[in-house]
């Protein structure tokens, strides 16, 4: 519920070289998962490397209003307890999912084929985003919404007494969309079917999976359908978190761009459909190594090296690698402005509606601290002025944007003056350690005064 907290401005400086191991905290969107269809198996299920940000625990707080029972050890482990598909209780008040698009979708998802009715909202940020995409298709299940104009939160979902499966193809790129009508089709009777022109994050295919749904991929002329049997029993399961990759990013990036850093980070997850800054940033010519690459609960994980890396060049990010890396595009325009000429990235109109308007949020950040950017509906290109050359001292807004926040205070790690972000507080929402984990590297990131 980050919205609701005081800001906290911050500040980031150059200094020497960031060097260590960086232990980053368990993936948002598994974490997420783990909850959610926990919540909607039979039994107990345990969950290890749990996310305990604030996404992530508006999410627990919310299976606990669907009557779930979610708790916390002493060691970090959680447990869930779940009422079963069709078993979500109706929560006795609205539901406040902070500043979780993830959250608030899947979850509107999962209890959209139940008799129950729910009203959910969140931040300011979250009560901008459009929720049409997420509660279009849910009506095709017979759900009704009723929210503000635009599509917007607070809204109250009236769950579908009588749900038939839906087949539908997602009109945007989009894991929060398909998931949700995945886990409508939960509570569905028969096959409901998601068709995606562009595969994005496949964490809720994979998990349902492993949690005993029958699911199948199939290739199709129109890119891939992903069909889901309906009124499954679910098993419940122990899941092992891996570390974020979308988190992970800030150490490697700062790595790249500040002299002499050399930091490895391990434990990451790299799924295919989240791995696309990685293979951005080698085609940059980033001095970037994966070691022991293994499987960790059916996710493929692997130990990220990072060294500073003089000789960065812009390059065009290929436009059909967009979904495979779309949190990581504003830290990215971070490390393309220390690179050699420009870097393009196309057909990422998606960065419009996240958070905050991502485009302009980082466009105005690194034109604050002297690098020039243009940028059109669905594209930007950052002109990047080479290792040491971006200016700094600057101010910039995070927008409620825990993103923002953590890319430009990457960018002040590798300015000549420092940067000042105006509130950091987001940060907790979904990297609550990035403070002390940073300056365990070596980095100069503090609290400024008021
Ligand atoms: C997520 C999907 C993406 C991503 C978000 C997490 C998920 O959003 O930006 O941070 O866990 O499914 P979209 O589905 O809106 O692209």
């Amino acid at each position: 519920m980050s919205g609701h907290s005081a800001p906290i401005p911050m500040i980031s400086t150059a200094r020497g070289p960031l060097r260590g191991t960086a232990h980053v905290p368990g993936d948002k969107s598994i974490s997420h998962r783990a909850l959610i269809l926990g919540a909607l198996a039979v039994g107990h299920t345990r969950i290890t490397g749990l996310l305990e940000g604030e996404d992530v625990l508006d999410t627990g707080r919310a299976m606990r209003a669907f009557g779930a029972e979610v708790v916390r050890d002493d060691d970090g482990t959680w447990h869930v307890h779940g009422v079963g598909v069709g078993g979500f209780a109706e929560p006795a008040q609205v539901v406040d999912c902070g500043n979780s698009g993830t959250g608030v979708r899947l979850i509107m998802g999962a209890m959209a084929t139940s008799p129950i009715t729910a009203t959910f909202t969140g931040d300011a940020s979250l009560n901008s985003r459009p929720m049409a995409r997420v509660t279009d298709p849910l009506a095709l299940f017979g759900a009704r919404a009723v929210g503000r104009a635009g599509g917007r939160l607070p809204m109250t979902i009236i769950g579908a007494a009588d749900p038939v499966p839906v087949r539908y193809a997602v009109p945007v790129p989009s894991a929060q969309v398909k998931s949700a009508i995945l886990l409508a089709g939960l509570n569905a009777p028969g096959e409901t079917v998601v068709i995606e022109a562009e595969a994005t994050r496949d964490h809720t295919e994979r998990m349902l999976a492993g949690f005993g749904a029958e699911i199948v991929t199939r290739p199709t002329d129109e890119g891939h359908e992903i069909a889901l049997t309906g009124r499954p029993e679910l098993r419940p399961q122990t899941i092992a978190v891996p570390r974020d990759p979308s988190s992970a990013a800030f150490p490697v990036c700062a790595a790249l761009i500040v002299p002499g850093s050399d930091v490895l980070v391990p434990g990451i997850g790299l799924n295919a459909t989240r791995a696309g800054l990685f293979d951005t940033l080698r085609e940059m010519g980033a001095d970037l190594t994966f070691e022991t690459m293994r499987d960790e609960g059916g996710e493929p994980v692997a130990d990220l090296r990072a060294r500073f890396s003089p000789d960065l060049k812009g390059v065009e990010v290929p436009p059909e690698r967009a979904a495979s890396m779309i949190d990581e595009y504003p830290v990215l325009s971070v490390v393309a402005a220390f690179a050699e000429g420009p870097t393009a990235m196309r057909g990422v109109g998606e960065l419009r509606v996240k958070e905050s308007d991502r485009i302009a949020a980082m466009a105005d950040g690194l034109r604050a601290a002297g690098v020039e950017v243009e940028d059109g509906p669905d594209w930007w290109v950052v002109h990047g002025r080479g290792a040491g050359g971006v200016p700094g001292g600057a101010q910039a807004a995070s927008r409620l944007d825990h993103r923002i926040a953590m890319s430009l205070l990457v960018l002040g790690l590798a300015s000549r003056a420092p940067m000042r972000v105006d509130d950091g507080a987001p940060i907790a929402t979904s990297f609550p350690v990035f403070e002390p984990l940073m300056t365990g590297l070596g980095a100069c990131i503090r609290r400024a005064e008021g």
